[in-house]
């Protein structure tokens, strides 16, 4: 059986899911220049030129210096309205209490905190804000799970001090960690730092111009220490808090036994994941890491102090998102590439969903015991799901038969990791629990939600919340402890 206070629940992100882009004092993030990408399958960013001329970009992260990012009337952006929860946060709460959910994940907006960023004060409406959607929460008995930063950051550090690159950052993502973490104290318990840390590259996540090397890790340093500092400050503020990190794991397997294909995977699995959760989970950088940086001639610049920060920052448990595996290969025709060349093969043992993501609801259990394995910390389900197309019936309903299957293959390798091999698990937060807006396309067809969401990917559609098949089944299934599925 799973533990008694196993969290069912669900998750969003603020910049997915709350809308409300220009309300309540909230200033511009990165995240809100972005817009639609369904059509290109990449989301495209718009600013002006030294020449005052709009330019688009089509997922690329070169971005010239001395721009400014802008938002062009005659574009949109799904993330302004996203599916309004800023508007309808009573109703999406008491639809999640009649799943019986046990927790709410969901991201704070850090603009609707610090409008700019650099701000000595907090913005109080946007403190309210958050006041209300907790306390609505709460009425029901559900915990919020809180990530702190999830894919942007506010569009003013980001175009005026360059990002995560600026140790000033730090100072001021601090001040915002301070501000949350005694606000809402005896409101929240659970937080995470970074949403999925190990994918932040772009300009939209990391505010940095002109990526390199050479300032991917320098800025990832920065962001190390940030999390280890919120970490050390939300537990003196509350000692009651866990504070997780958040790894997006995407288990790699090798394609073949050739120690060439292991080898690789190795080295895959090291860069793309464990060198983020080494890090957070063991407070210092791995010895492959440091010779890495060594090879590359790339040199971080620490502060006095940072090594201990980072000991004594080290996260109480691991928030990880699971959707699926990908299989690396030395082989030369291989076609498909992971970030930095890496050669991508096709699993012939696994189907794959809509968008070609393979389902692999066995990784999820391989992928719990490895994490187990290598941290001994409780580990959490704080995103896995199936993003799908979904077709209204002339009387409202939604056959989502599919999502059911993807969710109950999960579900039953999840608890065997718990029941047969002992992995500590706190809980179970299924992604888009409500539908929103795809993080990596932009598109609102790409639905991962028990509930839907009547909103289109050019943003038309009333925003009425119809509940889906799946609905009923999760909530069966939480009612059951996960034993009827
Ligand atoms: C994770 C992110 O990468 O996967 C979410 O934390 C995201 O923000 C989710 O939405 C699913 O990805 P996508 O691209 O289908 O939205």
């Amino acid at each position: 059986m799973l533990k008694k206070d196993f969290l069912w629940g669900g998750a969003t992100a603020a910049n997915q899911f709350e809308g409300g882009y220009n309300e309540g004092g909230r200033g511009l993030a990165t995240s809100d220049t972005k817009t639609n990408g369904s059509l290109t399958r990449k989301r495209k960013h718009s600013f002006l030129d030294e020449n005052n001329q709009i330019v688009y970009l089509h997922g690329s992260d070169y971005i010239p210096q001395n721009y400014k990012s802008i938002i062009d009337e005659n574009m949109y952006y799904p993330s302004h309205k996203a599916v309004d929860f800023y508007h309808h946060y009573q109703e999406d709460i008491a639809l999640m209490a009649e799943m019986g959910f046990q927790c709410f994940r969901m991201s704070i907006s850090w603009t609707r905190i610090f409008p700019r960023g650099d701000e000595e004060t907090p913005n109080e409406e946007g403190l309210k804000f958050y006041d209300k959607v907790f306390d609505e929460c709460l009425k029901y008995g559900i915990q919020p799970v809180v990530t702190l930063n999830h894919f942007d950051m506010p569009l003013y550090l980001a175009d005026e001090k360059n990002g995560w690159l600026s140790r000033e950052t730090v100072t001021y993502f601090l001040r915002y960690c301070e501000t949350v973490f005694k606000r809402y104290k005896g409101k929240v318990k659970y937080w995470m730092t970074f949403n999925e840390i190990n994918l932040l590259r772009g300009y939209d996540t990391l505010g940095v111009h002109e990526m390199n090397q050479q300032r991917y890790y320098q800025a990832m340093h920065h962001i190390f220490i940030a999390s280890a500092l919120a970490v050390k400050k939300g537990h003196e503020i509350d000692s009651e808090n866990q504070i997780g990190m958040m790894l997006a794991n995407i288990l790699t397997y090798p394609e073949t036994c050739n120690p060439k294909d292991v080898e690789l995977e190795l080295n895959v699995s090291r860069r793309l994941k464990y060198f983020f959760s080494d890090v957070q989970c063991r407070g210092y950088y791995p010895s492959y890491i440091l010779k890495l940086l060594e090879r590359e001639k790339i040199v971080i610049k620490k502060e006095a102090h940072d090594d201990e920060i980072l000991k004594e920052g080290c996260v109480d448990y691991i928030g990880f998102s699971y959707y699926n595996s990908g299989v690396v290969t030395t082989r030369e025709d291989a076609k498909s590439t992971l970030g930095n060349g890496v050669k991508m093969a096709e699993n012939p043992y696994l189907q794959e969903s809509e968008w070609k993501w393979p389902i692999d609801p066995i990784g999820l259990r391989i992928s719990l015991n490895i994490l187990w394995d290598r941290y001994q910390k409780p580990l959490f389900i704080v995103e896995n799901g199936l993003g799908a197309k979904d077709q209204e019936e002339a009387d409202g309903s939604i056959h989502d038969d599919y999502r059911v299957a993807y969710m109950r293959d999960h579900i039953i390798e999840m608890k065997k990791a718990v029941e047969e091999d002992g992995v500590d698990l706190m809980g179970y937060t299924p992604w888009g629990c409500i539908d929103l807006v795809s993080a990596g396309t932009g598109e609102m067809k790409k639905r991962y939600g028990m509930v839907y969401v009547d909103m289109d990917d050019e943003g038309n559609g009333s925003l009425k919340r119809l509940k889906k098949d799946s609905f009923y089944w999760y909530q069966k299934v939480i009612s059951s402890q996960g034993e009827d599925l």
